[in-house]
């Protein structure tokens, strides 16, 4: 094995980890229309009635993600989010917290 080769495999390993924690942004907006989130935070997170369902639009990724893994755990409860978070994966999560945040 030569120092390129390993060069190389590392570089692979280091593209292939950042492509799986940054999350797919089509794939969120899959997720976001299936899993009926539109019908309270409105389409591409932009609320119709922001006092009741918050603007979920063009929040940091970050911030999405915590409030969304915050809600499945339960150290954030609210009756219409709490049931809605229970079903959502780590996957999910990311997929639609870069979407959400992409969105203006
Ligand atoms: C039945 C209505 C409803 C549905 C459907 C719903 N949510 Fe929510 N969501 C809420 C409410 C209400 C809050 C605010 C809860 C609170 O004040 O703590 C909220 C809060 C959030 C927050 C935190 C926002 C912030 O600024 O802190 C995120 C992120 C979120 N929802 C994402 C989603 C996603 C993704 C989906 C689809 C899987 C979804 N929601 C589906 C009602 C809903």
């Amino acid at each position: 094995m030569n120092l390129q080769f390993i060069f190389a495999t590392m570089a692979i390993v280091c593209v292939s980890t950042q492509v799986a924690m940054a999350g797919d942004s089509a794939t969120g907006e899959r997720a976001y229309l299936a899993k009926a989130c539109i019908g309270c935070h409105g389409p591409a997170g932009k609320s119709a009635n922001p006092d009741i369902y918050p603007n979920i639009a063009g929040k940091e990724a970050a911030y999405l993600v915590e409030q969304m893994k915050a809600f499945r755990a339960g150290t954030r409860a609210n009756p219409l989010m709490t049931p809605m978070a229970a079903g959502l994966t780590d996957d999910d999560i990311a997929n639609l917290a870069v979407y959400l945040s992409a969105q203006k």
